[in-house]
């Protein structure tokens, strides 16, 4: 429960950053990192926000089950943690029960009635001002509230209104602000215009400053959405008055969804992408998430080698991770989207060993492969950046039932568009889609068929909520933000449980160890800047990559059921400033 005495227990510290001094108000209860996985013999959340974790953790000692303490997790995550938890977004849950029963939901934002394959493009073929990425034509119907609506009814336990409280409470009565929220916030004031007017009042102190860290945030608009949520379930978001306020502020300002676009809106139960690797099954999320296929088709590759001889993260190990994820990526491009507009993607295929042996035997032990654009109309630019915003979360219960979901509205804080009188942020998902048909480009401009813009269609995404687990029962419930990232990520968690053994107490180096992305193109490799020495950099050149370095990948937040002990281990990004996991 987040108590007044609780949030009073915070202390301000001062560190220095960057030669600044900054004051940030630090929960005692935050201070859990990755490094430090903790346990529980009971439930536990691991969330990119403690709060949201607390939350969750409440629900659990309420009686809930895994399902409920998703769903408050997902509510509250939209109050504490903007820049990506939300209302106005979607995205993807992965449930493994304790029983053996396996499902997922697609709550994916869809495009609009009125969307057009070329609406984002002008005269010259280009795409006009970014509209793809800024502004409400980016913008696609959203589903979290159906997905969570959806997911309760099939598999939750407490009612309905009980999961919502804790959300109302944080946006009624307030939140301290941290430093995290401050730094994103840093930007607001520069959007200018009267989308963003809604926006400024929701996240400015008066409208025009920032809220120091640890002074209270309040989200009184937010608070109310919620209420309606909480009394009148999928309607309350998808009818009446916020349905109102967000098909008004469309229709005023040049946006396309409508009542009609938000009244069909409903989420999908869909059958799991499942693999195996090494006697573990592997359950993630099918189309319109590459995640699912693309990780299984990687983890094929990566069994025909005994990777934990070759040992982590030297740079044959990095090379083999490279030679599966370019091959992945290649196929991801080529053949996924949102199912009901391609029906043929080859799951099976992508999925099955033998394709894997195949792509196996075309990779070269000592020297790079080049990424083939001889199945595309590749034209080569310097290399793009991709937002890496999303937010993931995962669940384990007393029982044993495992929930991973990872939701998102594309960007840090989606397209910081607030809807009036409404509180909470629109999402820029539809920028997933391939704006310019026929052009794939070097940097990673993707321009293939399966995911150019229709109506009611659902962006291609990377998100790859997973669950592993052996004779039944889960063991791993993991997933992370970060783009195109987040496949590569969450693979590369899967390998240091199952290869290197990054279990236990252990499981903490799991999620905190350096990792690499390679995505076909650009054909380049990013290593985490403070991760891998320069030896192994150098051995990994000199078979032909190209490397980059760059900051943290990711957030992965995941629990590791030890079922020998009965105790779960939930370990939270130290990547994430303001993550935690929380047991009971
Ligand atoms: N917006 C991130 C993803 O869907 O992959």
């Amino acid at each position: 429960m987040i108590t007044r005495k609780r949030l009073s227990a915070f202390a301000v510290r001062t560190f220095a950053l960057s030669a600044v001094s900054v004051s940030v108000v630090f929960s005692p209860l935050a201070a859990q990192s990755g490094r430090m996985a903790a346990p529980s013999r009971g439930g536990m959340v691991v969330s990119s926000h403690y709060l949201a974790s607390e939350v969750g953790q409440e629900i659990l000692e309420q009686g809930g089950n895994a399902v409920d303490a998703a769903v408050a997790t997902a509510f509250a995550l939209a109050v504490t943690l903007p820049s990506a938890g939300n209302v106005g977004g979607g995205g993807f849950l992965v449930y493994h029960g304790a029983d053996g029963e396996v499902t997922t939901f697609n709550f994916r934002e869809k495009a609009a009635l009125a969307a057009t394959e070329r609406m984002y493009l002008d005269g010259t073929g280009e795409v006009r001002d970014n509209s793809n990425r800024i502004g409400l034509l980016a913008v696609g119907v959203p589903g979290t509230v159906a997905g969570m609506w959806k997911v309760h009814q099939r598999l939750g336990r407490l009612p309905w209104a009980d999961l919502l409280e804790p959300a109302i409470r944080l946006a009624a009565d307030g939140m301290p602000s941290t430093w995290a929220m401050q730094n994103w916030l840093g930007s607001l004031p520069g959007r200018a215009g009267p989308l963003y007017d809604a926006t400024r009042e929701a996240f400015l102190k008066d409208g025009v400053g920032m809220y120091e860290p640890g002074e209270t945030f309040r989200q009184p608009d937010l608070a109310e959405t919620l209420r309606r949520i909480q009394r009148d379930g999928h309607d309350g978001f998808y009818r009446g008055e916020t349905a109102k306020l967000v098909a008004g502020f469309m229709a005023e300002h040049g946006g396309l969804i409508t009542a009609e676009d938000l009244a069909r809106y409903e989420a999908d139960e869909l059958t799991p992408i499942h693999g195996t690797y090494r006697g573990y099954d592997v359950y993630s999320m099918p189309p319109p998430s590459s995640g699912g296929i693309g990780i299984v088709e990687m983890l094929n590759i990566l069994e025909g080698y005994d990777l934990a001889e070759i040992g982590h993260n030297s740079a044959l190990y990095l090379h083999l991770l490279t030679e599966s994820m370019r091959r992945s990526y290649a196929d991801r491009a080529l053949y996924i989207g949102d199912p009901k507009l391609n029906p043929d993607i080859p799951v099976e295929r992508l999925t099955s060993k033998a394709y894997a042996g195949q792509l196996r035997s075309s990779i070269d032990m000592e020297r790079a492969s080049r990424s083939d654009s001889a199945a595309f109309n590749t034209v080569f630019l310097a290399e793009s950046a991709e937002s890496e915003e999303t937010t993931h979360y995962s669940v384990v219960d007393a029982e044993g039932n495992a929930v991973a979901v990872t939701y998102t509205l594309e960007f840090g804080y989606g397209s910081s568009i607030v809807v009036p009188g409404a509180g909470f942020l629109l999402n820029n998902e539809l920028g997933d889609f391939n704006a310019i048909p026929g052009r794939t480009d070097s940097r990673g401009t993707i321009g293939t068929p399966p995911n150019l813009v229709a109506p009611q269609k659902q962006p291609l995404s990377s998100m790859t909520p997973t669950i592993v687990a052996r004779d039944g029962r889960p063991v791993l419930a993991i997933g992370s933000p970060g783009g195109r990232t987040i496949i590569n990520t969450t693979l590369q968690v899967v390998l240091n449980v199952v290869d290197h053994g990054m279990t236990g107490s252990q499981f903490g180096r799991a999620i905190e160890s350096p990792r690499i992305h390679h995505q076909w193109f650009p054909d380049v490799t990013s290593f985490e800047e403070w991760g891998f020495s320069p030896d192994t950099r150098r051995l990994y050149e000199a078979m032909g990559h190209a490397v980059r370095s760059r900051g943290g990948q990711g957030s992965a937040m995941g629990i590791y059921i030890d079922w020998d002990t009965g105790l779960r281990w939930g370990a939270a990004d130290s990547r994430a400033f303001d993550g935690g996991a929380r047991g009971n």
